[in-house]
This record gives structure tokens, C-alpha cells and sequence, in this order.
């Protein structure tokens, strides 16, 4: 069943992303409202979307718009685990609802010509966020980054809300500068 403050929250994210054409304003929009989800997580957040696997961190899936536009899981990340190097296809807005989340980004140093080869990368800046934070990015130059939480930290759950069902994206081999698609799993909701 789908609580009143996540009913509201995506009827709002619907709505605003279609008049914001512009990712960045998009984003702009979208965040205030990741603020207010995060302080009303307990209403609708349930044992599925806290589901978490020892192999690797579990995306669980909360809502997809039935014409792809737009999607929002639940990421429950154990101490250790981590994403690849990866973009997005995709703006997005991200709330932490529990534990610290750990972002480093990397930076692009070669200009984007669409192929999967010479892709310069340099290691960029570390973000820690806690409950409550939130944070977004754009695409085109697409963000690059690897997320997770380190070993001696506890678990953390973050809310994701993409422009886009999330099922692909590029992940990068940094040292060979090359990328490549992979289909990514999730829970269902
Ligand atoms: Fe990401």
C-alpha cells in the first residue's frame, strides 16, 4: 500500500519533472522534495524496502512510472559494499534515510565523443552524508562516481530518484579507460 507522503511525493516529482526540461532545473525542483520524503520515510518505508544481500549492496524498488520516466528504490548498503565506477544516463536526487553514504567522484578528463575508449578519469573529491542529506546530479557531462560505505562504518539505506527506470548504465574501467553497459538487478517492490 502506498502511504499518503510517498503518493504526494511522486504525484509532485511527476509533475514538476515534466515542467522542468532542463536537468538542472529539474534537480533544482526535485531536491526540496527529497528533504521533506526523507523526514516521512517511516510512513512508508516497509521490511522489503530494507532488504540487503552480503554478495552485494540491494536496490529496491519503490516506484516506476508506468511510462519509464521516472523511478525511485531504496539502496541498502552493508559496511564493505560499494558500487563500480559508474554514470547515469540520467539527472537524479539522492536522501540518506539512514547511516553515513560515501560518494567519490571522478572527474572526466577527455572530452566525451561517445565511444567506450581513451576515457581519461582523475579522482575527484569525497562526499559523507548523513540522515537527511541530500544530494543530485545531471547529466551531459554525465557524473561519474562510486558510492557506498566503507568497512568499519554501519549499514546505510538512501533513497534514489531517477529520470529514468535505472535498470542500465556504463561502468568504467579506470586504469584501462574504457566503459562498457551492464544491466543492473533490483528488488521488486
Ligand atoms: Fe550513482
Amino acid at each position: 500500500m502506498t502511504s499518503e507522503a510517498l503518493q504526494r511525493f511522486i504525484d509532485q516529482a511527476n509533475s514538476r519533472s515534466c515542467q522542468q526540461p532542463d536537468p538542472a532545473d529539474c534537480v533544482l525542483a526535485l531536491a526540496p522534495l527529497m528533504l521533506d520524503l526523507i523526514d516521512q520515510a517511516s510512513s512508508f518505508l516497509e521490511p522489503q524496502h530494507y532488504r540487503s544481500s552480503p554478495e552485494t549492496y540491494s536496490r529496491n524498488l519503490i516506484y516506476s512510472a508506468p511510462d519509464q520516466s521516472l523511478s525511485l528504490y531504496s539502496i541498502v548498503w552493508l559496511p564493505g559494499q560499494w558500487t563500480p565506477v559508474h554514470d547515469h544516463g540520467s539527472w537524479g536526487v539522492v536522501g540518506v534515510v539512514e547511516g553515513v553514504l560515501e560518494e567519490r567522484s571522478y572527474v572526466r578528463l577527455s572530452p566525451d565523443r561517445g565511444v567506450d575508449e581513451d576515457i581519461e578519469l582523475a579522482r575527484g573529491g569525497t562526499i559523507l552524508l548523513r540522515h537527511g542529506a541530500v544530494t543530485s546530479f545531471v547529466p551531459n557531462p554525465d557524473h561519474i562516481h562510486i558510492t557506498g560505505v566503507p568497512e568499519d562504518r554501519p549499514r546505510a539505506v538512501s533513497l534514489h530518484l531517477y529520470g529514468r527506470t535505472m535498470n542500465d548504465f556504463n561502468i568504467y574501467d579506470v586504469a584501462a579507460g574504457t566503459r562498457r553497459r551492464i544491466r543492473v538487478a533490483h528488488n521488486e517492490s
